[in-house]
């Protein structure tokens, strides 16, 4: 069954290299709907909010309720997850009770010109995850490293073909991820 899946893009830069990747997930697959979910215009989280909670907040929840499963894709700030990545999370995990990343199917993906894949912020984003009792897609991981490297920036194309068919394989596992999930509710 045709599945729509959510991306989040844990970089708000014009040019991100993880959005480059997230956007090359979206041709890489016809049988599937991709949708971003966009982070930028969430307030800082504050309790005091919760007591009316703005539009954004609003239509950020429903954007997560209505796709089948998320996937993150994140650079690695100073050996950790982005604030603006743990803010939404933060919202996404409100109200406890009926949080809408509660049993999500989510994948991690993570890019930096870096030589460590952001290996260290996937380390966090799990953390947070687990907490938030998201089902994180287990033993796969995809870690980017020197990824100004793999991609054609004018074009905004990812080009390095081992990298692509790794993701390719990797959005097939997180697809029947999606599948496997409620048997484990
Ligand atoms: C505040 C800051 C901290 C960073 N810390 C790390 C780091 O710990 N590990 C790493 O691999 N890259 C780090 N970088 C470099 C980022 O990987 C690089 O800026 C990358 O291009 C950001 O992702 P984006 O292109 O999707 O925006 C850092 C960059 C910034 C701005």
């Amino acid at each position: 069954m045709t599945k729509t899946i959510g991306l989040i893009c844990g970089s708000l830069r014009k040019n991100s290299y993880n959005r480059i990747i997230a956007q090359s997930l979206t041709e890489m697959n016809d049988s599937h709907q991709f949708r971003w979910i966009e982070i930028n215009e969430l307030p800082l989280f504050n309790e005091d909010l919760e007591i009316s909670v703005p539009e954004t907040v609003t239509s950020f929840k429903s954007a997560i309720q209505d796709v089948d499963g998320i996937i993150i894709v994140s650079p690695e700030y100073n050996s950790g997850i982005p604030g603006v990545l743990k803010n939404a999370l933060d919202w996404a995990s409100r109200p406890q009770k009926s949080a809408v990343l509660s049993r999500k199917p989510v994948g991690l993906i993570g890019a930096t010109p870096g030589g460590l894949g952001t290996a260290f912020a996937q380390l966090q984003i799990k953390q947070v995850l687990e907490a938030m009792q998201v089902h994180v897609l287990p033993f796969q991981k995809v870690l980017i490293s020197h990824v100004h490297k793999k991609i054609d920036f004018d074009q905004k194309l990812l080009t390095d073909e081992p990298t692509k068919r790794y993701l390719q394989q990797y959005l097939e596992h997180f697809i029947h991820w999606i599948d496997h999930t409620p048997a484990l509710d």
